[in-house]
């Protein structure tokens, strides 16, 4: 009889080297060139290396993410929203929610300058979705970090199977990159479906109820499909019990899981659940390897 073992992560050791310098501790400085307000509370921003070298060649695996700093305020970890496939450029996009992030808010425009170390972590295991279909669930501000992979999946249509995006929020108001993903809808690229909690009476034609229902509408071979959630604890846990209710082997349920990070790089231990440092070995695990440690997923 033969036994399938499931898809494993690369073992990760702390990075002695990063795209953003030889000093991992060292950010590389680069450029706001565009704010865009995606909601009240979320903010994209497009960034671009100062060395013209390294803008062009800065690379990452869609799931990655950066330590963005300014000096004398702080630094904290964002996901990257954009995709490696289309260079020069970088976006992150941003929630307001304490020392750093209300600093960008209220003081950083378009031509300002910020410290940026990285890409770190891990990232999604791109090589394993070629030539299989991939079914993308995103709850709220889980959206960014998918947003970099459904751009890399939709950028190279032709090395993936069916692209399937299943995207929830509170209100309308709250979708994240709404027009774009009505328009990659439009033009066949991807398969997607939104819904909203509650449409508080404004003009919504997805639909209203919690994001899991999303899975009913959709079938899926999941002997052929992978299934990459992101979102926050609750939505982890009634999107898991469900995906593996459809019939989702585990180690085809990959997750990306936000812990609080300081350095980013293995060295601090801030990070750390058990033995596992989430800035080396995720922040993207697959449901097979996340299992055992249920405080990396629920809290
Ligand atoms: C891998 C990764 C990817 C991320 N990607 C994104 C992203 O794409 N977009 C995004 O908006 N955010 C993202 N985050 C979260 C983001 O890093 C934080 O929101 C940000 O660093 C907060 O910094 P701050 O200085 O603004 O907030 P802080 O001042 O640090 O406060 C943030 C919140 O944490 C609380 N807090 C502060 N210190 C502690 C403490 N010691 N213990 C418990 N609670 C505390 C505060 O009261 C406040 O509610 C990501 C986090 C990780 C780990
Ligand atoms: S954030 Fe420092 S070890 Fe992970």
């Amino acid at each position: 009889m033969s036994v399938s073992l499931p898809e494993q992560l690369p073992a990760r050791s702390a990075p002695r080297k990063l795209a953003t310098g030889v000093n991992p501790y060292a950010p590389a400085q680069a450029r706001i060139m565009r704010v865009q307000d995606l909601t009240s509370e979320i903010r994209l921003f497009d960034l671009r290396f100062t060395d013209a070298a390294l803008a062009e060649s800065f690379n990452f695996r869609p799931g990655q993410f950066v330590e963005l700093s300014v000096l004398g305020v702080g630094e904290g970890p964002f996901s990257l929203p954009s995709s490696p496939t289309r260079r020069g450029m970088f976006q992150l996009g941003i929630r307001r929610a304490g020392t750093l992030t209300n600093y960008l808010f209220d003081h950083v425009i378009e031509g300002d300058f910020v410290g940026i170390r990285g890409p770190l972590g891990n990232g999604f295991p791109v090589e394993l979705f070629e030539g299989q279909d991939v079914l993308l669930v995103a709850g709220g501000l889980g959206m960014v970090p998918l947003r970099g992979l459904l751009h890399y999946l939709i950028d190279q249509r032709d090395r993936f199977g069916r692209v399937m995006l299943l995207y929830g929020t509170r209100t309308p108001d709250q979708v994240l990159f709404r027009e774009e993903l009505e328009s990659l809808a439009r033009r066949g690229d991807a398969e997607i479906l939104l819904s909203v909690d509650n449409a508080q009476g404004k003009p919504w034609g997805g639909r209203v109820g919690v994001v899991t229902e999303l899975l009913d509408q959709v079938s899926f071979d999941v002997t052929n499909t992978y299934a990459i959630a992101c979102g926050p604890p609750v939505f982890y846990k009634f999107m898991l019990e469900k995906l593996v209710a459809r019939g989702f082997g585990r180690h085809r349920i990959f997750l990306s899981l936000e812990r609080r990070m300081e350095c980013g790089i293995g060295k601090c231990g801030h990070c750390a659940v058990g033995y596992t440092f989430t800035c080396l070995h995720g922040p993207v695990f697959s449901y097979w390897d996340a299992i055992n440690l249920p405080e990396l997923i629920y809290t």
